[in-house]
């Protein structure tokens, strides 16, 4: 009798733990469902916000939010994802792309960042747009930190082994942080790689049809669909 009971106690507070699992689980992936739009739409205002910051204005007088070209290719990149490349012109003649790409060498993992070169290949400004490096150590890659990030300006990539292309204490020309060399070393390598490729292929980039307009079409198409209805 005595075993009997201790059994069923034991199956409630199995059940009672399971459900509680059961119930903070869905709480996660709810609230994850619900900020992760969030999250993308943020991203998309700083990329906007960035994209104007980056561009020398004398240079351009097209407006490359209107102008931009969907693509896969993950050596630039760092996805395997189609990633927006915005294209900037001076009397139709390119001048420069923006574009994201992404490490996940970090101390913590995924930093992404947004880069801008011209057709020179020489990078026009760069700037983290997420990470989760520590405070302190490794998130002197904001600008709203350090100036660290201002250190690729007007440089260009000889090859995808151009030794400049490191942090100091590898031998190359960027600073280092005290006591916190993975994050930047992370990044000096992936820009390494992405800018070269990039510059590889910027006629490329430029010479793909322009996504652009037509997911802009679609949003004014849907937005006087909503209007019609909401007459
Ligand atoms: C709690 C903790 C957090 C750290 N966060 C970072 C970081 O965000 N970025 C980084 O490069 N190093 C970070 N480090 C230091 C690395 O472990 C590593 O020691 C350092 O990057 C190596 O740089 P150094 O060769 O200049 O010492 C952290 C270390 C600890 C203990």
């Amino acid at each position: 009798m005595k075993n009997k009971l201790a059994f069923l106690k034991t199956k409630q507070n199995a059940l009672l733990l399971t459900s509680f699992a059961t119930v903070c689980t869905l709480a996660v992936s709810l609230t994850h469902m619900w900020t992760a739009p969030l999250i993308e739409q943020q991203k998309q205002i700083a990329v906007l916000n960035s994209l104007n910051e980056l561009l020398d204005p004398a240079k351009f007088d097209n407006n490359p939010l209107l102008n931009c070209t969907k693509l896969s290719v993950p050596k630039i990149t760092g996805s395997d994802l189609p990633q927006t490349f915005y294209r900037a012109t001076l009397n139709g003649q390119p001048y420069a792309t923006v574009f994201q790409t992404r490490t996940e060498q970090g101390y913590n993992g995924l930093i992404e960042l947004l880069v801008a070169i011209d057709n020179n290949g020489v990078v026009q400004g760069t700037r983290t747009l997420t990470h989760q490096e520590t405070p302190g150590l490794g998130d002197k890659i904001e600008l709203a930190k350090s100036d660290w990030i201002l250190s690729f300006n007007q440089k260009s990539v000889r090859s995808e082994d151009d030794d400049k292309w490191n942090v100091k204490k590898d031998g190359g020309r960027f600073d280092q942080f005290t006591g916190a060399t993975i994050t930047p070393r992370a990044i000096v390598k992936q820009l390494r790689q992405s800018v070269f490729q990039a510059q590889q292929n910027f006629d490329n980039i430029f010479a793909s049809p322009n996504d652009c307009l037509a997911s802009s079409n679609k949003q004014n198409q849907s937005l006087t669909a909503k209007e019609n209805s909401d007459e």
